[in-house]
């Protein structure tokens, strides 16, 4: 059988076998619907409430102040949108966002609600506090900075900027998109300082379909979706309920895996494949070389489009990516990349690999005995 290597766990990661199992019978025998007073109802409640504690637990929070909503994209809707609807205002959003924050900016921006200071970033993707610093204010509501890059990896300084904001005043709120950051960097939400904080189950080795935004008590926020009272009258529908359980039960997992996790092994193989990788000529890093996610290597290749390199390496049984997964479809030069001065041309070559708990040393070794005949083919049928 054709060897299979899946190098694309930052776009999404399989469900693991104990988050199935917690999951299964509220597909199935106890299917109630959480607003219902008879015993399927509560049922159904009580595994959402412990869901919602495990959640709490992991980001040192209340219960009360964690909302599940259906995905990291609408846990950055609700973040942005329901705080200016709470009030006109300036906000201050870095250039490199997801596009669940970055379109959503640029929506309000669009509309008249708000007025936009897009935050620039150096070559490695890192904003400046000082920058943030500089772009408030007085209306200032919301500073917007994702944890990790999902495109290049770079981690951004979450608590310095929490720190420095709270001692310009209490009235800045503060949100970081932590998609790609939960499963390695401390997410306790006091020692960052943000208000919101937005997770998505399936990039956790959880189900697909299912969020959270944290609010922090007293945020002002409107809730986007009208209806019905649940999740504190904050996101209305019926919930997913056995989504929920299984992010609860991924929290778990990594929760009391806390001293286990597998951020060194993870960065010790990454470390392999970009070493690997660069010695490719015309290959070029992008991100911060040490201040990088342990699960992420990305890349910029000279004279080899991206996608012929995925298509290349698909037909080697290799999964990746070339940035983010939600921006493939528009082979638009990334935003990311940009912001970060990489000249337009390269932009079309980047290439980013993401690495996971199943990642082996053998499937590294694969990548890169296959890659560099990929990139040569390439360049040979180039227009020069
Ligand atoms: C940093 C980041 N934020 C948000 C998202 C969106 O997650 P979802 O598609 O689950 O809404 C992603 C997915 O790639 C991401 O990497």
């Amino acid at each position: 059988m054709k060897k299979k290597v899946y190098l694309d766990y930052a776009a999404t990661t399989p469900v693991e076998p104990q988050v199935f199992a917690a999951m299964e019978p509220f597909l199935k025998e106890k299917f109630g619907n959480p607003s219902s007073i008879h015993s399927w109802g509560q049922e159904a409640r009580a595994a959402i409430d412990q869901s919602r504690e495990q959640v709490a637990n992991f980001l040192n929070c209340q219960p009360q102040e964690i909302i599940f909503t259906s995905c990291a994209t609408e846990s950055n809707n609700l973040a942005l949108k329901g705080v200016i609807e709470a009030q006109k205002c300036h906000i201050i959003v870095s250039s490199i966002e997801h596009h669940g924050v970055l379109d959503t900016a640029k929506h309000l921006e669009r509309t008249g609600a708000v007025e936009v200071t897009w935050l620039p970033v150096d070559k490695y993707g890192l904003v400046d506090p000082e920058d943030v610093k500089k772009a408030i204010k007085d209306n200032t509501a919301l500073v917007s900075v994702g944890y990790i890059n999902n495109e290049v990896g770079t981690i951004e300084p979450i608590a310095e900027i929490g720190k420095l904001l709270k001692s310009i005043n209490n009235r800045v709120l503060f949100h970081t998109d932590a998609v790609q950051a939960i499963q390695f960097l401390d997410c306790d939400v006091q020692k960052l300082g943000v208000d919101l904080l937005s997770l998505s189950a399936h990039k956790f080795y959880g189900p697909k379909g299912v969020g959270v935004l944290y609010i922090r008590k007293g945020t002002p926020i409107i809730r986007q979706q009208d209806g019905g009272g649940q999740e504190h009258r904050m996101r209305a529908g019926t919930e997913n309920v056995a989504g929920i359980v299984g992010l609860g039960a991924a929290i778990q997992s990594f929760a009391y895996a806390q001293d286990k996790l597998p951020a060194e092994r993870v960065k010790k193989l990454r470390d392999k494949l970009i070493d690997g990788i660069l010695a490719i000529s015309g290959v070029q890093l992008t991100g911060h070389p040490e201040k990088r996610a342990p699960h992420i290597a990305s890349f910029v290749v000279d004279g080899a489009e991206g996608e012929a390199m995925l298509l290349g390496l698909n037909r080697e049984g290799i999964a990746a990516s070339s940035g983010s997964a939600c921006t493939t479809p528009l082979s638009k030069p990334s935003h990311v990349l940009i912001a970060m001065g990489i000249s337009q041309e390269l932009t079309h070559g980047s290439l980013r690999f993401s690495l996971g708990k199943q990642t082996t040393e053998q499937d590294i070794d694969y990548v890169l005995e296959k890659l560099p005949p990929i990139i040569e083919r390439l360049r040979e049928i180039a227009p020069k």
